[in-house]
């Protein structure tokens, strides 16, 4: 972790990191209008004069620093996922969206970046008071905003994987066939959250932390283990946990000092919940393979490491691991030691459910049965 701002990626490489996962401030949401005013006070005059478009694209300025760092630091091939929402607002008697999606989306398509397909994260808010406007007359009412966005950028072209080594963790990090279909939809309605042993504490109120499932997806749909992922506006520190469960190495910036012990709390607590996390999605991969037998659809591949049935070819050579031990190696510096999951120490695990322990495997003749 490093506690500065990222409009300057000290000590990073030029075209060193794999993966980015990141949320900035939101432009024009008042949470962060002290943040974008302190920095610029520019952005404090537009406000008082209600310069909603001033202030949103000097905002945004701000913002394009970073942008135009990972520019330099992210590898051909590498990619950029920024979660952001927009802002609705009114300013003088005026209500009108303030599109930060968009802006960004131009920011870095102008820096190289190709734009891939995005996604829309669906929040629920169940509040009645969430509708704004005229209530019922039309036609003064607004759509309410309940999603944000997941942006998708590649910086060049297509990653290439030369090396045996790489293809080979390219392999083990491969995810199961079903969490491809829910992971690749364009449309995230349905995150898990997972247990972080954090104190609510008013920072962490005011911190907009995004739920650990999503970094966790996006690091493994967008990176592979070994892989270097980086996450310029770190807040509690959600992209580092999900990196650190997934064999990933990462750094992060955080220009707020004050988030350095929630992080560390964070991180302390990390063990447990990764692996409690990595435990579900096997429970869940035996739960779906085991509907398939009953559904008539028995699995014609075999996850070697683990002994479990699969869909597709491409799972054959998943390698799950738990983190055995994570341990300070500098002030800001953390290391994880892993052991990997396999039909002998399942049975040794607390945390998966007795479906996966009683499930016996067998393999005949290149068939795989799978006995529930
Ligand atoms: C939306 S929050 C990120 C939340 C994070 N994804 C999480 O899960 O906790 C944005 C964070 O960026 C930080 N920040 C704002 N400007 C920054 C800058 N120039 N450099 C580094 N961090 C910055 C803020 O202090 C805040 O913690």
């Amino acid at each position: 972790m490093v506690y500065a701002s990222a409009t300057k990626l000290l000590n990073v490489p030029d075209s060193s990191v794999d993966l980015v996962v990141t949320s900035p401030p939101y432009p024009m949401i008042e949470m962060w209008d002290a943040d974008f005013c302190r920095a610029d006070e520019r952005v404090n005059t537009a406000l008082q004069a209600n310069e909603g478009a001033v202030a949103f694209e000097l905002m945004h300025t701000q913002l394009d620093e970073v942008w135009q760092e990972l520019e330099r630091v992210v590898k051909t091939g590498g990619i950029v996922c920024v979660n952001i929402g927009d802002a609705a607002r009114t300013l003088d008697g005026v209500f009108q969206l303030h599109s930060s999606h968009s802006r960004v989306i131009s920011k870095l398509v102008s820096l190289g970046f190709q734009n891939l397909p995005n996604i829309i994260w669906r929040k629920s808010t169940n509040a009645p008071n969430k509708f704004m406007g005229s209530g019922m007359l039309p036609p003064g009412a607004y759509v309410t905003l309940e999603h944000e966005y997941i942006l998708i950028f590649r910086k060049g072209s297509k990653r290439q994987f030369a090396s045996k080594e790489l293809k080979q963790l390219r392999r083990e990090s491969a995810y199961f066939w079903e969490e491809r279909n829910q992971w690749f939809s364009d449309v995230w309605l349905d995150l898990r959250g997972v247990r972080q042993g954090l104190n609510r504490t008013k920072l962490r109120a005011r911190s907009a932390a995004f739920p650990f499932e999503l970094a966790y997806r996006i690091v493994n749909m967008f990176s592979v283990k070994g892989d270097i992922v980086l996450d310029p506006f770190l807040g509690t520190g959600t992209t580092l946990c999900a990196a650190l469960a997934s064999e990933r190495n990462s750094i992060g910036f955080e220009i707020d000092a004050s988030f350095r012990q929630i992080i560390e709390e964070r991180v302390s607590a990390l063990k447990s919940s990764a692996n409690e996390y990595i435990a579900s999605r096997l429970d869940q991969h035996i739960r779906h393979i085991e509907s398939r037998i009953v559904d008539g659809k028995p699995p014609k591949f075999m996850i070697e490491s683990l002994g479990a049935g699969c869909v597709s070819r491409q799972e054959c050579g998943i390698v799950l691991c738990n983190i055995e031990d994570i341990r300070r190696t500098a002030a800001n510096t953390f290391e994880a030691n892993y052991k990997q999951i396999t039909t002998c120490n399942i049975q040794a695990m607390s945390n998966v459910s007795e479906a996966v322990k009683q499930s016996k495997r067998t393999v005949t003749g290149g068939q795989i049965r799978l006995d529930f």
